[in-house]
């Protein structure tokens, strides 16, 4: 299967996540950074007109630098930190968002209260780093949290619970498993992404709040979905599990059909059927699967006279399939495509 020539085509696949920058995009230190502030750390720069923050990155620290009162960004990312100290970040009451991303902390080098006075925290940054398994307890004001690339396997239900306003977890690139995150996102009551890409597991996360739009678990050991899972989810928008071992038993009848989908994305995966699909969804992505018969009822719903699926994107290259094997009707029922891809040729 994977010797098949995928057509280079210019997926769209990542474009739904532009809201979800990253600091590194507005964040120019040769323009930036003025002279220091006389509470600046002596290892960093604090900007002369953005005096609430304070860069420390890249500087080979081992340690965290005294943290001000007054400091709401700080930057350490791509240091040698492997611990924090209890009272690191007792004078960091004011601190928003703390970037610790590529440094070498473990969770046994975390000291217990580290985070306590962090009171107004909203962003942890805490990517590629040697996590075990989360730190904590973390600051109820936590709108984000980004832990991937470390080697994690758990991440208990305690972690997150009660933090009422988080937004998004990013948890790819561990080795997380079904049971290690049971419960893990229960009860977020303002949760819309996410990502659990990356990991070790063999089913999508149970227990998610309702709230969610995009859910994104390529790259695991999934085999199937549950049946109501999707009722579950009334505004998801957004799901993909490409890369992972479903096959057409582990899908239930009816498990996609849910109007809420804009993006479905199920390529590299097992299928030798094409699942049915609510007539609202936009993306489907069935590349690389074992699909060998192209059943337009699955995803042509008549809508109305002229009014057909809102299917734009349909890959199905990689499969058992050419164009000889698309039924002439297909034409007519993806007025909107703007991508239509089976293998040219057998
Ligand atoms: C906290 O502030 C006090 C008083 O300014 C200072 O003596 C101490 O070194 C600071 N500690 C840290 C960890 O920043
Ligand atoms: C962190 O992980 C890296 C890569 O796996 C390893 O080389 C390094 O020794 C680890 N550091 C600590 C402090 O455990
Ligand atoms: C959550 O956000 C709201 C609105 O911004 C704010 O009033 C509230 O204090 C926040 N909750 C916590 C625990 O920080
Ligand atoms: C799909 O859902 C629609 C309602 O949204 C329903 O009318 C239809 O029967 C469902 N199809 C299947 C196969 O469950
Ligand atoms: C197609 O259906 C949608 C609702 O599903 C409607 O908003 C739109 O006006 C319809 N278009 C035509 C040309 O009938
Ligand atoms: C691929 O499709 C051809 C004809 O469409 C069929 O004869 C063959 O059995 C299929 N192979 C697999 C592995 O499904």
């Amino acid at each position: 299967m994977n010797s098949l020539p995928l057509p280079l085509l210019a997926v769209l696949i990542g474009s739904a996540l532009c809201q979800y920058y990253d600091y590194d995009s507005y964040y120019q230190p040769s323009m930036m950074l003025g002279p220091s502030g006389p509470n600046c750390a002596q290892e960093c720069d604090c900007p002369i007109h953005f005096s609430t923050a304070m860069y420390c990155d890249g500087r080979r620290l081992i340690s965290i630098p005294n943290v001000p009162t007054g400091i709401k960004y700080l930057y350490l990312q791509n240091n040698k930190i492997k611990e924090i100290k209890a009272a690191a970040f007792i004078n960091a009451t004011d601190l928003r968002w703390l970037v610790l991303d590529h440094n070498h902390i473990t969770s046994g080098g975390v000291e217990k209260g580290a985070f306590e006075k962090l009171k107004s925290l909203e962003k942890l940054y805490f990517s590629y780093n040697n996590l075990t398994e989360p730190v904590g307890p973390l600051a109820k004001s936590l709108t984000e949290l980004k832990m991937m690339g470390n080697k994690m396997t758990k991440f208990p239900s305690s972690t997150l619970s009660g933090l009422e306003n988080l937004t998004s977890v990013f948890l790819q690139e561990n080795e997380l498993t079904t049971e290690g995150i049971a419960g893990a996102f229960k009860g977020l009551r303002s949760l819309i992404y996410v990502d659990v890409s990356q990991n070790k597991l063999t089913k999508l996360p149970s227990g998610l709040p309702s709230t969610i739009e995009m859910l994104y678990a390529d790259h695991n050991d999934i085999g199937s979905i549950p049946k109501e899972y999707l009722l579950k989810l009334p505004v998801l928008q957004y799901l993909r599990i490409s890369y992972n071992k479903l096959a057409d038993s582990g899908i239930p009848a009816g498990a996609f059909n849910v109007s809420s989908l804009i993006e479905l994305d199920l390529s590299f995966n097992k299928l030798k059927n094409i699942p049915e699909v609510h007539e609202n969804l936009e993306n489907l992505y069935l590349q690389a699967n074992q699909i060998s018969k192209f059943d337009v009822g699955s995803f042509c719903k008549i809508i109305g006279p002229v009014n057909f699926s809102k299917l734009r994107h349909l890959r199905l290259d990689g499969n058992n399939l050419t164009r000889a094997n698309v039924p002439y009707e297909a034409a007519g029922c993806l007025p909107l495509a703007t991508e239509f891809s089976v293998d040219a040729t057998d």
